[in-house]
């Protein structure tokens, strides 16, 4: 049977720090959602306003009545760099968390190729890995981000001043940045959690081995909603496969105001509970616990007049300056594991998922429109990381955007 949100809200661990700080209403799956929120909150240019209703003081108050800090502290905002990416990054005492937060772009999978690069070497990931690869432009685009924010020096700063832990998460491409970032921080034994929503495939499995070393169970949650066709979009290969742990979520967030979905626990990459849905419903790719752009309260869970309003405006830039090439895959691969379904995930899979006809607007996240990299790429080629990879990586982006 599906397990709710709620019942999770009551059973799930706490995070050790969370404990100290005696947090009682702040669960895991809790975690979770708000980095979905905060996920969303990426594609709206002011994300402090969109998140002050979910972040304010009462909810501070409810889960840490004794905290003096500010219920949000926005660190800084990054980006747009030559390849697009953009961020940002709080402090959220309810959260007991500093978290950095990329946003993903629409179009992405007609503007990049999946080629791999060893990230083994290229991070210095260590003796265990040195066959790690990942997307390549995924992996030029978030070292852009580190190479503007030195190394995410002031979220360092952020984290050693307030004793909270780190964390980062993303959606659609920013998901698949964040999983990049997340394994070059968490080996560096900086960042502890890591979430991504509606991310495609990213890692190779010694590299998805290594990051699930580092994240394991709710500290590296990958969270696919509802008939979501995104994660998809890059096929099981011997270059790519998911991370753990897989969570899906069902419903729509309107049958209560505070959680409103279901969810399944996938602890093997290969459960087709969390790998999207083939040819399925691209809108549900829009709204992860809130609509895209907003960051919950007053709107949870999904709302067509935000999610196509949003798709109109982002794909409208897009095609204003590309022209899509990207053919969604229509059929599931079929993957050879001997499956360790979790018993919450078995039971939850259900043939609801009638392939549907994927939506016109080949797909993608979100919005920066391209051009906005282009307006930088003198500048920004100058900053990139100085080896021949990147500067090939990302001269490739940009005729790519051009
Ligand atoms: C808050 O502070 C008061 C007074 O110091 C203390 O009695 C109470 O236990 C604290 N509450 C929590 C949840 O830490
Ligand atoms: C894996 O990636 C490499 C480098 O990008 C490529 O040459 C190779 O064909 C890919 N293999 C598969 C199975 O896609
Ligand atoms: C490499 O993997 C081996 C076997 O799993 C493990 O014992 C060892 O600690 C790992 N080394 C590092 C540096 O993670
Ligand atoms: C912050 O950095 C200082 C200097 O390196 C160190 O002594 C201190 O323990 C750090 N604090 C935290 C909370 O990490
Ligand atoms: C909604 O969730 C809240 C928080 O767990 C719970 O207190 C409330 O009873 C739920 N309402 C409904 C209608 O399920
Ligand atoms: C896709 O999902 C949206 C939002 O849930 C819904 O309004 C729409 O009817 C769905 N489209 C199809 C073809 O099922
Ligand atoms: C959410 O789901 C409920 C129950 O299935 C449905 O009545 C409602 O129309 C849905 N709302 C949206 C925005 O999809
Ligand atoms: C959906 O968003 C529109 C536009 O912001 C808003 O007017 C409407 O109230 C929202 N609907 C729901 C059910 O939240
Ligand atoms: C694929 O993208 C990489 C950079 O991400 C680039 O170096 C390579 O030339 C591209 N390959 C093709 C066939 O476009």
């Amino acid at each position: 049977m599906r397990t709710t949100l709620v019942a999770a809200a009551a059973t799930a661990a706490f995070s050790a720090s969370a404990l100290a700080q005696t947090a009682a209403d702040v669960s895991s799956s809790q975690y979770e959602r708000y980095h979905g929120l905060l996920s969303m909150a990426a594609y709206s240019n002011d994300p402090t306003t969109v998140c002050a209703q979910t972040f304010d003081q009462a909810a501070l108050t409810s889960s840490f009545p004794n905290s003096t800090e500010a219920p949000w502290t926005l660190i800084q905002q990054f980006g747009p760099t030559a390849m697009g990416t953009q961020g940002f990054s709080v402090v959220i005492p309810e959260m007991d968390k500093v978290v950095i937060v990329f946003k993903g772009m629409f179009g992405w999978e007609s503007t990049f190729n999946d080629s791999t690069v060893n990230i083994g070497t290229l991070l210095n990931l260590g003796p265990n890995c040195t066959d790690c690869t990942a997307h390549s432009a995924a992996t030029a685009a978030y070292l852009e981000a580190r190479e503007i924010t030195n190394d995410f020096e002031l979220e360092q700063y952020y984290v050693n001043q307030t004793g909270h832990q780190f964390s980062v998460t993303g959606h659609g491409w920013g998901g698949m940045l964040a999983q990049v970032a997340a394994i070059d921080l968490g080996w560096r034994g900086l960042v502890r959690w890591s979430h991504s929503h509606g991310a495609a495939r990213v890692f190779n499995p010694p590299a998805a081995a290594l990051y699930n070393s580092l994240f394991g169970g709710e500290a590296g949650q990958r969270t696919v909603a509802n008939d979501d066709p995104v994660p998809t979009y890059i096929p099981e290969s011997a270059n790519y496969t998911f991370t753990l742990q897989g969570f899906h979520i069902t419903g729509n967030g309107t049958s209560n105001a505070t959680y409103g979905y279901d969810y399944a626990v996938c602890n093997d990459a290969s459960e087709a509970e969390c790998a999207g849905t083939v040819g399925g419903n691209f809108t549900d790719h829009l709204a992860y616990y809130t609509p895209i752009g907003m960051c919950g309260k007053p709107y949870w869970g999904s709302n067509t007049t935000v999610e196509e309003s949003f798709q109109s405006t982002a794909s409208q830039a897009f095609y204003a300056t590309a022209t899509s090439t990207f053919v969604p895959p229509t059929m599931a691969v079929t993957t050879s594991s001997t499956s360790s379904s979790s018993a919450a995930s078995s039971a939850v899979s259900d043939s609801s998922a009638g392939a549907q006809t994927a939506t016109a607007v080949s797909g993608a996240n979100a919005a920066a429109s391209p051009s906005a990299g282009a307006d930088h790429s003198g500048a920004a080629s100058a900053s990139v990381v100085g080896g021949g990879v990147f500067a090939a990586v990302l001269a490739a982006g940009l005729a790519l955007l051009a």
